[in-house]
């Protein structure tokens, strides 16, 4: 059985009003996992929500529920956004579930066992909004934070279990050695071998002043820190420990997306956490950026977070999907506007990609009565389009294989460009005039086979364009059965198909 390509997006704190960050991630794991299906291979794209933990059973208490019930009212909102932005994950996994309760006691134990968890007390600073321990330096580089952007922070002093993270750090650093691939980009991956090479501290994994956790096996008076937790989630969902065949075809992870801010995480505990255990690493850890609004950083108290369900019933889901993966290299920041927003429709999908839809479809309607026409020879600029397709097309394929979107898409719309040169230099309507039909059906052919080629291409990306596009050229087979392959072909559309030209694709917008 060939392995599964098993991509993740980290699993979203359940309470958190889902907005353009947790977007992001989860939209480009959805190109990947699209892309991969394109490419005929079978996808476990895991996506999820956290759940345990001091934050979340506060916001319970405060709000006079049980914790569970909070949880089971809230994960709609992201299970809801997700279903609006066409997000083809394949599992959905919550930290509540049996079978991760089951997963993170066993690995809890598993590495007991080895010897690399004992019981000690933990004093020190507690970071309660993001779930985390804070080191000596932390606590000065918080300290250094203007007060009203601070976290607020708690001293705890509890009896605790601790994991040996101390003994990882030469097994760590040897690993990052041999696989300079696994933490991306690679400029990401030099911080977290910095910050390995500074040394590593034993990591509190229990705590005892809460109760809203999964309990230490033996020892229910200390729930496992959530971190511990939550990284878990990676290989109960893929089975583990209770199906171990389906495990081992779907593990290890081919991708695990982050944000930047939980790159240590991911990139440390987790691999530490693996190798005590005994499992497989992932195979890549790649880092993307965060987003600004409007130059500004996005918070609840600064009350300027950008509400995806708002974006989409302005813009649609494609134009959303379009712009986060177009506007910025994926892992550097990026800054969200309207105003940017409203310029790459505009330019790129109502002019560029839309123009040359609307125009090729329109000229067949008019002189070939909605059939697709049957080509003559190929002349010099009908056989550089197709050279320039081919080249496009690996450019793409390289590009996403490097989990490089903007270059995939600035690749793509540099070839719109081409093709609607190509049919302003070749002038069909000239043609027309002129009544060489042959000329006219060579070139109107030609623009269908880019159209088409276009069509699979963008399935990732703009996958409701995608399809509008497929149907329009009257194509009976559908858009999410063809394989990327097909993308590599030229000459494959059928003369004497029906196109239909319909609605344009993208509206223009005003920026009020
Ligand atoms: N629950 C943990 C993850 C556990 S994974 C085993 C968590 N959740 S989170 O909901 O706070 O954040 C999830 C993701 O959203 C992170 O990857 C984070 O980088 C991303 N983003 C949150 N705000 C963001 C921006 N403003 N911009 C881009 N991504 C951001 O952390």
């Amino acid at each position: 059985m060939s392995k599964t390509f098993y991509i993740t997006t980290p699993i979203y704190y359940v309470n958190d009003v889902p907005h353009i960050g947790h977007a992001y991630t989860t939209i480009a794991a959805d190109v990947i996992a699209r892309f991969r299906r394109l490419c005929g291979d079978r996808t476990f794209f895991l996506t999820g929500t956290d759940e345990h933990g001091q934050k979340i059973e506060r916001t319970a208490r405060n709000s006079g529920e049980e914790p569970i019930e909070l949880a089971d009212r809230v994960v709609l909102r992201f299970q809801n956004l997700w279903e609006k932005l066409g997000i083809t994950n394949d599992d959905f996994i919550r930290t509540t579930e049996e079978r991760h309760k089951k997963a993170v006691a066993q690995i809890f134990r598993t590495i007991e066992e080895k010897g690399d968890i004992y019981l000690g007390e933990y004093e020190g600073w507690y970071d309660v909004r993001n779930e985390a321990f804070i080191t000596e330096t932390q606590l000065e580089e918080y300290m250094s934070l203007p007060e009203s952007t601070r976290p607020p922070i708690e001293k705890v002093k509890e009896q605790s279990y601790f994991f040996r993270l101390s003994n990882y750090q030469a097994p760590l650093l040897d690993y990052y050695e041999k696989n300079p691939d696994f933490i991306q980009p690679s400029y990401r991956s030099n911080e977290v071998i910095r910050f390995v090479e500074g040394g590593l501290k034993d990591l509190s994994v229990s705590r005892t002043t809460f109760s809203w956790g999964i309990p230490v096996p033996g020892n229910p008076k200390h729930v496992i820190y959530v971190w511990f937790d939550a990284l878990t989630n990676y290989i109960a969902a893929a089975g583990f420990p209770d199906d171990m065949k389906r495990f081992n075809e779907t593990w290890p992870a081919d991708i695990h997306l982050v944000g930047k801010d939980i790159l240590r995480f991911h990139a440390v505990y987790w691999p530490a956490f693996l190798m005590s255990a005994g499992i497989s690493l992932p195979r890549m850890i790649f880092a993307h950026g965060w987003w600004t609004f409007e130059g500004e950083k996005m918070s609840k108290s600064l009350g300027n977070v950008v509400d995806p369900y708002m974006v989409i019933d302005e813009f649609g889901v494609d134009v959303f999907r379009y712009f986060l993966l177009r506007e910025i290299p994926f892992g550097q920041d990026g800054d969200y506007s309207r105003t940017a927003i409203i310029g790459r429709i505009n330019g790129e999908l109502a002019n560029g990609l839309g123009n040359l839809v609307s125009r090729s479809l329109g000229m067949i309607e008019r002189y070939f009565e909605s059939r697709i026409p049957t080509p003559g020879s190929l002349e010099l600029p009908d056989l550089n389009i197709k050279e320039k397709t081919i080249q496009m097309v690996k450019q793409v394929e390289e590009s996403i294989n490097e989990i490089e979107f903007h270059k995939a898409l600035t690749a793509i719309w540099d070839y719109i460009s081409i093709v609607n040169k190509y049919v302003d230099e070749s002038a069909p309507w000239s043609l027309a005039k002129a009544g060489n039909r042959q000329r006219l059906g060579t070139v109107l052919w030609t623009l269908i086979e880019s159209i088409r080629v276009i069509a699979i291409l963008l399935y990732p990306f703009i996958p409701v364009s995608a399809e509008n596009i497929w149907k329009k050229i009257g194509i009976p087979k559908r858009l999410d059965s063809q394989r990327f392959s097909s993308a590599k072909l030229w000459g494959i559309s059928t003369p004497g198909s029906q196109i239909t030209k319909g609605e344009n694709l993208f509206p223009r917008h005003e920026d009020k």
